[in-house]
This record gives C-alpha cells, structure tokens and sequence, in this order.
C-alpha cells in the first residue's frame, strides 16, 4: 500500500473507532475558525465536547452555525465556558480536573502577525501566558494528550524550501517567537512531568467561518468579502509572494490523527500540517476570481491593486509534509482548488446576500 492509501486508511479507521467510543475532548478557542470547525466535526462524530472562548476574535454565530448543522442531538453532547485561557482557575474548569477530558485541541491565541507587530505584550499574554495555564491545567488534569495549534511562522528567516521541522530560522515577529514559546514549553512539560503533547504547524489555514472582517483578516476571507462587495484586492507587495493554502478538512484529521495516534514516538513532536504545495498570491486571486465569476460575472479579467510588503511577512513558505504522512499517518483530502471551492460557495451564501 502506498501512503497516500495507507493514510487514508489510517483516519478512516480513527473515525470508525472514535464513532465507536466516543471520547471527552476540549477545544479552545472553540467559537473561532478552526476551534469551531473542530467542535463540528467531533460533535457530527458522537464525541462529548467542551469549548471553551472569550470571543476576542471569535463569534457567537460560529457556535450556532455548529449547533445548526450537527443538529440538537450532536449538540446536546456540548458544554461551551465563556473563559479566558490567561485566567488560570478557567483553564482548570474547562479541563475538568481529575476524570475530566481526555483531549485537549488547544487553539485559543490572538493570530496575526500584523496585530503582533503593533500590540506585542497583547498577543504575548495571551498566546505565552494563557497557552501556559492551559498546558498546567492540562498536566494537572492528566489529560492523555495535549495537541496545540503551534505555527509555520516559527520557520522565520530560514530559506530552506520546502520547510523541515527540524530547521527552523529566527523568527520575524512578536507573533512567531510567541508559537516558537509554546513548543519550547511543550518539549519541557514533556522533559520535566513527563506530559504528552503535539503541536501542529498550521501553514495558511482557510475553510468556512474564516473571520473576513476586521483589520486582522486573513487574506482568503479578506478578498472574497472585498471581490463580492466589489471593493479593491489588494496585494502586498508583487504578487509571488506564496503561500502552502490548506484547507481546514486537513487542519481537522491532523488534530484526530495527533491526539489518538498509539505510536510512542509520534508522540512530544511537532508536524507540519499542509499540502507541500506553492500558491502565490497572484495565482491565489486568479482561482478565487474564476470560482466566483459565473456568479459575479464582472471579477471575469479582474485586477487587483499592488501595495508596499508587509513587515514581518515571509516570502515563500511550503511544507515537507513527510514526517506527519509517516508518524501520524496524515493524508491530506483537499488541495487547494478542492478547498476553494467549497470556501468560495459559503462565504457567497454568507456575504453575497448583504
Ligand atoms: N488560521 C491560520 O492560518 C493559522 C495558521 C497558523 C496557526 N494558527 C493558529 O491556530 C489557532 C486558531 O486560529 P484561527 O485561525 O481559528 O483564529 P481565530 O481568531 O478564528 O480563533 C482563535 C479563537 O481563540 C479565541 N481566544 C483568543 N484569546 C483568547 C483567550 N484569552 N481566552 C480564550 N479564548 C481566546 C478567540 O476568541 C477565537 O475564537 C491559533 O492558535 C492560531 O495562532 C492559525
């Protein structure tokens, strides 16, 4: 078997398992982008779920998106805690204490390098203090495994192309040495209480309930809501700039894969969670404009506008994806255009009525 099938395999079997017993799992972050789509999937999959969020960024209409499309019976195995991972006495109740969750899929952060650049201390007690609490709250709960969102940004300066995991650069923001902080923590959580954790380096993650508001917003989201409303795309910078796009279907089956893999040395690792493609930006606004032209036929020839780079952006970024395919048995479902396409029709569904 080759391992594009043996992965696949691989997750069928998990979700056949975790539909089989369900487990006790905590998301934080749970009402924003990827906190709320794991809550959807665990819960369409029987699984009992806490979440818990401060709407920071996040939104009370994910969760009731969540709640209308897993339905009330998914959604009666659901617990949600409006807390703050920087208060350490939440981050203990949202774990459950002794007997308490199984999992623990820790996505709560301030995202953004932008918002780093201007508010380092903001983004610091948040993503250093709070990821922190809930490591500790984790390690004293005894929870099985702690999978942690960590980030591509921990890749910096280093040119090397595809990334490694085990060659990483200086970082370029506050935001980047706040995701490098949280793996350095989880390898001496490991070393000094013996706790089980993975983080998992999301590279440019999108899918549906991506915030496309605010001046924060990533840049799919931000450009959909801005190609709908017929208002200016811009690009910073010259355009090849690229990115590893992954759809939030991969992000999903990485935190199933990392939390219930029984390989031993799967575990107290961090893996790279993308495609091993390369989209520049250019290319990235070409295939949302011809996603979206049959309906809005004047993006057919659209142009952007070209603006000054970014500070603290980096200019090329795709992952080796090797070591998750192997140790965790990762096999990514949607490439780019396949996830497009499904982002494209929600956010039009969402965005194009208004
Ligand atoms: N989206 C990406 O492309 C990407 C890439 C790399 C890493 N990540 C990481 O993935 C995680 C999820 O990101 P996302 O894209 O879903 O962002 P998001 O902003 O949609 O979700 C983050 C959630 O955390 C919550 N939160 C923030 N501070 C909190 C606090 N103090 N206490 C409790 N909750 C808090 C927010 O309200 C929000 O709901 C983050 O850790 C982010 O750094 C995301």
């Amino acid at each position: 078997m080759d391992d594009h099938n043996r992965g696949a395999t691989a997750y069928a079997a998990l979700l056949h398992e975790l539909s089989a017993q369900p487990k006790r799992w905590l998301v934080t972050g749970a009402a924003g982008f990827i906190g709320s789509n794991l809550v959807e999937a665990l819960l369409r999959l029987g699984q009992r779920v806490t979440g818990m969020d401060n709407f920071a960024t996040g939104h009370q209409h994910n969760l009731d998106q969540v709640r209308a499309l897993a339905g009330e019976a998914a959604w009666a195995n659901f617990d949600f805690i409006d807390g703050d991972i920087r208060v350490p006495g939440d981050c203990a109740r949202a774990c459950g204490g002794a007997g308490g969750v199984d999992y623990v899929l820790h996505q709560a952060a301030l995202g953004s390098v932008a918002r780093s650049i201007e508010d380092p201390a903001a983004t610091n007690a948040t993503n250093v203090g709070g990821f922190l609490n809930m490591l500790t709250a984790a390690r004293d709960a005894k929870v099985k495994r702690f999978v942690y969102a960590a980030s591509s940004s921990t890749y910096g300066d280093h040119p090397a192309l595809p990334k490694i995991e085990e060659q990483i650069g200086r970082p370029l923001s506050p935001y980047a040495v706040t995701k490098y902080v949280n793996e350095l923590y989880a390898e001496v959580f490991g070393r000094c209480y013996g706790m089980d954790s993975i983080g998992l380096r999301y590279f440019n993650v999108f899918g549906p309930r991506q915030d496309p508001n605010g001046a924060y917003a990533a840049v799919i989201p931000q450009w959909v809501a801005a190609l709908i409303a017929d208002a200016p795309v811009r690009i910073n910078g010259d355009g090849e700039t690229s990115r590893d796009f992954c759809y939030i279907d991969n992000v999903i089956q990485a935190n199933l894969l990392a939390a219930c893999s029984t390989d031993p040395q799967a575990a107290n690792q961090v893996y790279n969670v993308a495609l091993n493609e390369r989209t520049s930006l250019k290319q990235l606004h070409a295939m949302m404009c011809a996603l979206l032209a049959p309906r809005f036929p004047r993006l057919d020839g659209h142009t952007p506008q070209y603006t000054d780079f970014r500070p603290g952006d980096v200019r090329h970024s795709q992952a080796d994806i090797d070591k998750a395919r192997k140790r965790l048995g990762y096999e990514p479902t949607h490439r780019i255009q396949e996830g497009l396409a499904v982002a494209m029709d929600w956010y039009v569904e969402r965005l194009g009525a208004h």
